[in-house]
């Protein structure tokens, strides 16, 4: 299936020139109808590869597939006109080096018509990154909590306290030096996402950081309590549309059970006397 490649209103370009300006809004999407619920009030729409999670019931991230990026991008892809889509790189598709990360990134901006990727790491990748964006392709970086990292960091931990901070300046500064527009800062202490927000010069990003980041982003599931196997502490749910959904289910049960759905409105005359 080709993909619309027509170029979104706003640009990672634009995403980088609101540094220390207006706040950045992001949610994550994996499907069209959520994707134009949030088309007008997000600057970019993140095509996570927490996909694998929230729709495809699997244990991490570790098993997405760029078959799985590419197939919900195409969705996401539908139902944008104004805001930026950023697709996720997943695990497997970037680490072996630049080559090996700017066919696969090629690959999911041709597919979908996404205006940027987003990979994971932080010095370890300044070199990967570098190389992608001589070569047009925008990148997000994604540092502190990597998800994809989580059976070397041991969990989906809190990242640089104490003595850990520096290693998360560093990959903050790498990153920023080797070209990214805009890092997310995933779970990270307050006061050390609030003094890399001033120490580099692209938009920081929050997911468990601090309100001073340049931008948050959330997982939509997440903020409409429609992923609820587990609440990381840094989610706010504002909707729950989880027991909306369960509750009108077993409603709809229950009248299937005693016959009261369909009603008489919702079935067919044999001579309609309006238009059905
Ligand atoms: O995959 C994802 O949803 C993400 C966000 C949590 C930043 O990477």
């Amino acid at each position: 299936m080709s993909a619309n490649l027509q170029t979104k209103a706003i640009t990672a370009e634009d995403i980088r020139a609101r540094k220390g300006k207006e706040p950045i809004v992001s949610l994550t999407a994996y499907t069209t109808p959520m994707a134009t619920l949030m088309d007008e009030a997000c600057d970019f729409v993140l095509v996570g590869d927490s996909v694998g999670m929230v729709l495809h019931g699997l244990p991490s991230t570790l098993g997405v597939t760029m078959e799985m990026m590419i197939l919900h991008g195409q969705a996401v892809a539908r139902g944008l006109s104004r805001a930026l889509m950023v697709i996720d790189m997943p695990f497997g598709s970037y680490e072996e080096g630049p080559a090996q990360a700017f066919h696969n990134a090629a690959r999911l901006m041709r597919e979908t018509g996404a205006g940027a990727v987003k990979l994971e790491g932080g010095v370890e990748m300044g070199e990967t990154i570098r190389f992608l964006v001589k070569r047009g392709i925008p990148v997000m970086a994604h540092i502190g909590l990597t998800p994809q990292s989580v059976n070397t960091l041991g969990g989906y931990k809190v990242q640089g306290r104490d003595a850990g901070a520096d290693a998360v300046i560093a990959d903050a500064r790498a990153v920023a030096e080797a070209g990214a527009f805009a890092v997310v800062l995933e779970k990270v202490p307050q006061a050390l996402a609030d003094r890399i927000t001033s120490d580099i010069a692209i938009p920081t990003i929050g997911i468990g950081a601090s309100a001073g980041c340049d931008g948050q982003v959330l997982v939509v599931d997440d903020m409409l309590g429609m992923f609820t196997a587990f609440k990381p502490k840094f989610v706010k749910r504002y909707a729950d549309l989880g027991q909306a959904a369960k509750a009108a289910i077993e409603t709809y049960a229950a009248e299937v059970r005693a016959r009261s759905f369909p009603a008489p409105e919702h079935v067919f005359a044999d001579a309609p006397a309006t238009k059905d």
